[in-house]
């Protein structure tokens, strides 16, 4: 018969994208995933550590876990418990000894070897007498391979995932702000060769996915290695991707997240006019406002560098719409660098963002700054920058009202008989319709434009 599993996913789209990886791994093992946590045999959660907030969470889902496992175990069964991703890669070592009763600690390199990993669990459970891990604690592997896993991963896609894929290829960070720990739980820097992404992309689209959004912690860094054997940059590989498949799916639709100013060259912007199937949307992230936070920041560029990017984008793509993430309270942030935040935002004008007070981490520069900022004077930006945001994602979303756009239906709605889509500006968009079926792509008269969504109605039940 075949064995649940369950997979809790936190965080990013990396990490969406690995859970359906960790899936695939163990799917020959005859692992079949399960919606309902209930009747796992297996559970994974997939962590993430890039705030104090979302690090907590995984131990306060663990306690819950542990109850499940000891109720199986009363009845003479088991659940295997694994805990994934970047907590396990950063507090590995204090998971397996604070929560002996989780099996397995896989950090963010580790996870094709899950059927060894799991094998192993499996004997110490039988060497132990006396409970699971009288044998001693759960299995830890967090070290970074030499080699890639991204060549040690099935070809396979073991689920089909709905109308949207995600292709991971780029992964890690050189980059090395000072409030970020990704450089030390994703590690450095590594673009996967081009033919392993347009092959992964071709199973994707087999699949019946109708967009792809390529990931990575610094996806626009990306310079995998072409046929011809030399270095791609990531406009050479988007023009490749959307010719290759223009012709056997017309209207597929390309993203790519997240992306850092630094890396945003002049090909890839001219991209942004020139290549049909990409979207007309980028997410990215400055941070902050001011030139002496960004230094702090070890952000490498300045405000005017960002805005002088913007501008050229929407001269490639006048309708492009701009997205971004903003800390407030970084150490030795003053009013007057917090109102350059804002000015910056003026500025840029923003479709979408997303802001978050400064939450110090373990082992990162900024942690260790003088002048951190008292956690008041944090919140305080955080709803003074939150509202300046809103009152422009609104502007631009009701702008849209009176317009047809193109959606991607790609979930339920809470009402019977509702979907929310994506329109191309990756806006959410909701519509009532019992026609309507997930991974329809219909275009939609929009009727309401508000701060997080838009409402409409079909324009036409055929293809635009
Ligand atoms: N504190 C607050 N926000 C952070 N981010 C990353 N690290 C931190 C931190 N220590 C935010 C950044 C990044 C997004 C993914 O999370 O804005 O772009
Ligand atoms: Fe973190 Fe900066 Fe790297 Fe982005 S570029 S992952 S914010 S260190």
């Amino acid at each position: 018969m075949a064995k649940k599993l369950f997979i809790k996913t936190h965080g990013c789209q990396m990490n969406v994208y690995d859970s359906a990886r960790m899936a695939d791994v163990l799917a020959p093992l005859g692992y079949a995933k399960t919606e309902t946590p209930d009747d796992a045999d297996m559970v994974i959660i997939n962590t993430c550590h890039i705030r104090e907030k979302a690090a907590e969470k995984v131990f306060s889902e663990l306690g819950h876990w542990r109850i499940r496992k000891q109720t199986a175990q009363a009845r003479g069964g088991d659940v295997t418990i694994a805990v994934a991703g970047c907590v396990a890669q950063a507090e590995g070592e204090e998971l397996v000894n604070r929560a002996p009763f989780v099996d397995l600690v896989i950090g963010s390199q580790a996870y094709h070897r899950l059927p060894e990993l799991l094998a192993r669990a499996e004997r110490a459970r039988v060497k132990g007498s006396g409970g699971p891990h009288a044998a001693g604690q759960g299995i830890l592997a967090t070290e970074f391979p030499a080699e890639s896993k991204f060549d040690h991963l099935p070809d396979e896609i073991s689920t089909a995932p709905g109308p949207v894929g995600y292709l991971a290829i780029q992964e890690g960070c050189d980059k090395f702000c000072t409030f970020c720990v990704v450089p030390y739980t994703r590690g450095a820097e590594y673009s996967r060769p081009a033919e392993a992404i347009i092959r992964e992309a071709e199973r994707l689209m087999a699949t019946g996915v109708q967009e792809i959004a390529l990931l990575g912690q610094n996806v626009n860094a990306w310079h995998g290695e072409g046929p011809d054997g030399s270095a791609w940059s990531l406009g050479r590989l988007l023009r490749v991707l959307n010719d290759r498949f223009a012709q056997s799916h017309p209207r597929l639709r390309w993203r790519y997240t997240t992306s850092h100013p630094r890396e945003m060259d002049d090909d890839l912007i001219a991209a942004h006019g020139e290549v049909a199937g990409l979207m007309p949307f980028l997410h990215l992230p400055i941070q902050a406002g001011s030139d002496a936070v960004l230094k702090a920041m070890n952000r490498g560029h300045r405000a005017e560098d960002y805005l002088r990017i913007v501008e050229k984008l929407r001269a490639a793509r006048p309708d492009l719409a701009l997205s971004g993430d903003f800390i407030t309270g970084f150490p030795g942030e003053t009013d007057a660098d917090f109102e350059q935040t804002l000015q910056l935002v003026r500025e840029a004008r923003y479709a979408a963002a997303y802001s978050f007070k400064y939450s110090a981490r373990p082992g990162t520069p900024g942690s260790l700054l003088p002048k951190q900022v008292p956690d008041a004077v944090s919140t305080e930006r955080l709803h003074a920058l939150q509202a300046l945001l809103q009152q422009q994602s609104e502007a631009f979303n009701r702008a849209c009202e009176g317009r047809v756009l193109d959606v991607l239906f790609e979930r339920p709605g809470r009402q019977p008989g509702q979907l929310i889509g994506r329109s191309q500006y990756m806006q959410a968009v909701y519509v009532s319709d019992p026609g309507l079926r997930i991974g329809d792509f219909l275009p939609v008269t929009i009727a309401g434009g508000y701060a997080n969504s838009l409402a409409g109605e079909i324009a036409r039940r055929e293809a635009a």
